[in-house]
Formats: structure tokens, C-alpha cells, sequence
């Protein structure tokens, strides 16, 4: 993969039991969540269901005000989207002049972004992937595999491996007290980001949102945050 900066939407952030800017004590300890996964069935279902509350259909606030963080005046990149779904900000990304690829579990989701944009799309087996598929757009700028990305390698170690030295990163997470919803989406502590990323990569924490919704009242929360971090691959 070329010089390839990534977003992903996922996992939540904190600072090691300290009161952060925002007032609110955030701890390490993940509670009940600790080793919770949503299961590739779950996923499947979800988008079966329609399930997918997690899909915005209109480009993710932060991404569009710190793009310029993340490009750092280069243009022509290759952007890698993990657990890509149907997200906007793709076609967003392309249609500036990048080349996007994304890995997403669900066939469905993959279908659902190329129907929505309107886009051409040709599909082939990826054989090198057990029931792989890649789906290509007719222009060639957005290539979207269909697999569960852990055949490739573990998460933290596929992006280690997969990007080049200098690369950027920018990762979402979501934080709110884990004692209060058992997720998804689960809380992921800053410090685990730095136990999975802290050997090859910069860490900063760029921005925390407040994203409190009556949702997140409804799940027994009284805080819920959205917090950005960018990573540099320096290793
Ligand atoms: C939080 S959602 C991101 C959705 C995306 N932002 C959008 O707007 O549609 C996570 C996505 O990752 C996919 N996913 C979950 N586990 C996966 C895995 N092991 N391999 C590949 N994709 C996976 C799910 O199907 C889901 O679409």
C-alpha cells in the first residue's frame, strides 16, 4: 500500500483515571466490555435488520475538520477505510482525486454504497482470500474487499503492517462509562490504544466531542464522547 492515511470509525478513548478537560473522570477499566465482540453473524444481521444506527449518512464532523491533518498538503493518496461499511466520506475522498480502498465484512453494505452513489461497479474473487471478493468501482478509484479482516491478521497488526512509515492514521473512539451500557459501541481506554499502537506510531489526541444524545440517554448514559486521535506511523 502507498502513502496511505486511514480513518476509522470505532473504539473509545480516555486518560488513565484523570479528570480530562471536559470534567469527566474517564478510567482504563473497560468493566463488563472486557472481551466483548460483536460477532461477524451480528454484523451480518445488523445489515441484514437495517439495523445501523452506526452509519451516518452525511460525512463524519471531525474527519471533515481535520482532513487537512491527515492529507498534510499531499493529494493523489491512497486512503484505506478498515470496517468500511457504506461510509460517505469514501466517495468524498475519491471524488477529490484519492484512490480508496476499504475491507468490509458485509456484501450487502458493499452493494448498498455503489447502488447509492450511483456508481458502476465490476466484482471478481479475491483468491488469495477464502470467499474474498473485491468490489471495484468502473473508474478503478475505489476498491472495496469483502472479508472478515481478522483473516488477514490481527487489527492492531494488519494496520502496523499494511501502512507505510509516515503514514497517518485517524482513529474515532467513543468514551462513556462502560459500567452503564455493555456496548456496542464499546469503550476502548487511551491506554489500550497506546498498549496497541504506542511502539510504532505518534499518538495525539486531536479533539473530544461531546455526542450526547437522547439515545445515550435511553441507554442509562450521562456523558458520551466521540475522541479523535491521529497516529503517525513512525516504526
Ligand atoms: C461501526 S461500522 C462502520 C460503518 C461505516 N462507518 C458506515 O458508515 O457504514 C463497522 C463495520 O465494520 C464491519 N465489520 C465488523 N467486523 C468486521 C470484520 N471482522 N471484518 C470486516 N468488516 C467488519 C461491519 O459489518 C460494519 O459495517
Amino acid at each position: 500500500m502507498s502513502a496511505s492515511p486511514s480513518f476509522l470509525q470505532a473504539l473509545p478513548g480516555d486518560m488513565d483515571h484523570a479528570a480530562d478537560e471536559s470534567g469527566l473522570l474517564e478510567g482504563s477499566d473497560v468493566g463488563s466490555q472486557k472481551e466483548r465482540v460483536v460477532t461477524e453473524e451480528e454484523w451480518l444481521q445488523k445489515w441484514e435488520m437495517g439495523n445501523i444506527g452506526f452509519h451516518k449518512e452525511h460525512k463524519h464532523p471531525l474527519l471533515q475538520k481535520y482532513l487537512d491533518v491527515l492529507l498534510n498538503g499531499r493529494s493523489g493518496l491512497r486512503i484505506f477505510f478498515p470496517l468500511c461499511g457504506k461510509a460517505v466520506e469514501m466517495k468524498w475522498l475519491a471524488d477529490m482525486g484519492h484512490s480508496v480502498v476499504g475491507v468490509e465484512l458485509s456484501e450487502q453494505a458493499v452493494k448498498e454504497f455503489f447502488s447509492e452513489h450511483s456508481l458502476p461497479y465490476c466484482e471478481e474473487p479475491v483468491s488469495e482470500i477464502s470467499g474474498g471478493k473485491l468490489f471495484q468501482s468502473t473508474s478503478g478509484n475505489i476498491s472495496l474487499y469483502c472479508c472478515n479482516i481478522y483473516d488477514l491478521s490481527s487489527y492492531a497488526s494488519l494496520m502496523i503492517n499494511l501502512v507505510e512509515k509516515n503514514s497517518s492514521y485517524l482513529l474515532v473512539t467513543v468514551s462513556y462509562d462502560p459500567n452503564k451500557h455493555k456496548g456496542p459501541p464499546f469503550y476502548v481506554p487511551e491506554s489500550e490504544i497506546k498498549s496497541l499502537f504506542g511502539n510504532c506510531c505518534e499518538i495525539k489526541c486531536l479533539e473530544k466531542v461531546d455526542d450526547f444524545s437522547e439515545k445515550h440517554r435511553q441507554w442509562g448514559l450521562d456523558y458520551f464522547l466521540e475522541v479523535l486521535y491521529l497516529l503517525k506511523f513512525v516504526a
